[in-house]
């Protein structure tokens, strides 16, 4: 086998076989084949696709690439969710230790941010002292005493992915549903839950811009998932608007507390209930929706779950102090108001604007290698269909750096009247 024939086949909308799909992602992984010519393939598919058997094949070789996780030492049901990824998506900060309250078990493990979207990683580490990586020793201990672990993603897990994303990521091949769907689900089916649940987002602030895009994509999971035996649910979810009203790693992770503790706002604590329901119904511990959600909801308000989150911060070393006194976390040195320009109705604060002034302003990374300031961020003081007078505060900005022009004007103009 060859892999220019295959790059050429691919060029001409051919369809590969599960033998000329293994042999690229092998060759891949072990460095035979060159990033020039994985390029080129990438590009390839983006642009001619792939049907659903070659999806399928290049999932299932993408998983093969590495080692999976063994749960089956864990006492419980095991769930895990996926978000595709958005601007202030707090959920597993909040949906862990809820569905562990409720006597699921998580044993999560997930990653860093790059650009404008957060890593639930970076935001846990914004916690003082908190540990996201663990031994598989200490990992399976902590999680059949608490039901709940989130830990970074190890490299053993799904390798070919790990090198396939950082080329797509420099070469413009994010954007293609089969590489983004046997991306997704190769690293859920290794990391070894027994009921996954994938967040699709779509909107301004999200890989998939439309509804309809992100319904497809979520179908191609469920496929690939059913292909290869494994029962995945799906939630589609709108990142028009950054999720609830803080952006940022401390900010996200104050915002998650204050839900644990039944102040949070409605759109994530919606989505959290509802995540959380499906997989009680999944699980069998319910067969009743409404009725699932219900508990899950009692298990919120009545302090279950931030009981179980304390367990958890205590439990990977971070300072449990800060859920109660969040002048325990890293203060930033500067914060800044932004004023409502006009009077009016705000239709939409624009997702991918707002992310990328946060990441501005030191919240995020715009290379692997830069490192975050863990205050630094951005909350909103008003969302769609607010009213607000001119010389309101609209946002309130967080920095060790001066507020420049190009981070002010990025906010400003994110919000849109009606
Ligand atoms: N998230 C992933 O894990 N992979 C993709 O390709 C896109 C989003």
């Amino acid at each position: 086998m060859n892999i220019i024939d295959i790059i050429i086949k691919k060029a001409k909308k051919g369809e590969l076989s599960k033998e000329e799909i293994e042999y690229f992602v092998n060759g891949y992984t072990k460095d035979i084949i060159p990033d020039y010519q994985m390029s080129s393939l990438l590009m390839a598919i983006l642009l001619n696709g792939m049907t659903n058997d070659e999806t399928v094949y290049l999932t299932k070789a993408m998983l093969d690439s590495g080692a999976k996780n063994d749960l089956s030492k864990i006492k419980g049901v095991t769930v895990d969710k996926h978000s595709t990824g958005g601007v202030g998506d707090k959920t597993t900060l909040v949906l862990a230790p809820l569905v562990a309250s409720c006597g699921l078990v998580m044993a999560k493990m997930s990653g860093r941010g790059l650009g404008h979207t957060g890593g639930t990683i970076d935001k846990l580490e914004s916690i003082p002292n908190m540990k996201t990586s663990l031994s598989p020793d200490e990992f399976f201990k902590q999680v059949n005493e608490i039901g709940l672990a989130v830990i970074g993603q190890t490299s053993e897990l799904v390798p070919a992915d790990k090198k396939m994303y950082a080329l797509r990521d420099v070469t413009g091949t994010v954007d293609s549903m089969p590489l983004i769907a046997s991306s997704i689900i190769s690293k859920k089916l290794a990391s070894g839950s027994q009921i996954i649940e994938l967040d699709v987002k779509y909107g301004d602030g999200a890989f998939m811009k439309t509804k309809e895009d992100a319904t497809k994509l979520a179908n191609l999971m469920i496929y690939v998932g059913k292909r290869l035996n494994k029962e995945i649910k799906a939630v589609i979810s709108d990142m028009n608007e950054p999720l609830g009203y803080a952006i940022g790693n401390s900010l996200e992770v104050i915002e998650s507390i204050d839900t644990l503790k039944g102040k949070g706002p409605k759109d994530l604590e919606d989505l959290c209930l509802h995540i959380c329901a499906e997989f009680l119904v999944a699980a069998k511990l319910y067969d009743d929706y409404d009725k699932a959600k219900e508990y899950a909801r009692h298990q919120l308000l009545s302090g279950a779950a931030l009981n179980k989150f304390k367990e958890f911060v205590k439990y990977q070393g971070g300072d449990v102090r800060c859920v109660d006194d969040y002048s325990y976390f890293k203060q930033p040195l500067y914060h800044y108001d932004i004023k409502a320009v006009k009077s009016g109705t705000i239709k939409i604060v624009k997702a991918l604007q707002i992310g990328h002034a946060s990441m501005l302003l030191g919240g995020g990374r715009q290379t692997k290698d830069d490192v975050i300031d863990m205050s630094a961020g951005i909350v909103l003081k008003a969302k769609r269909n607010d009213k607000v007078n001119k010389g309101d505060v609209i946002a309130t900005l967080y920095s060790d750096k001066k507020l420049t022009k190009e981070v002010e004007d990025l906010v400003v103009t994110a919000f849109i009247y009606q």
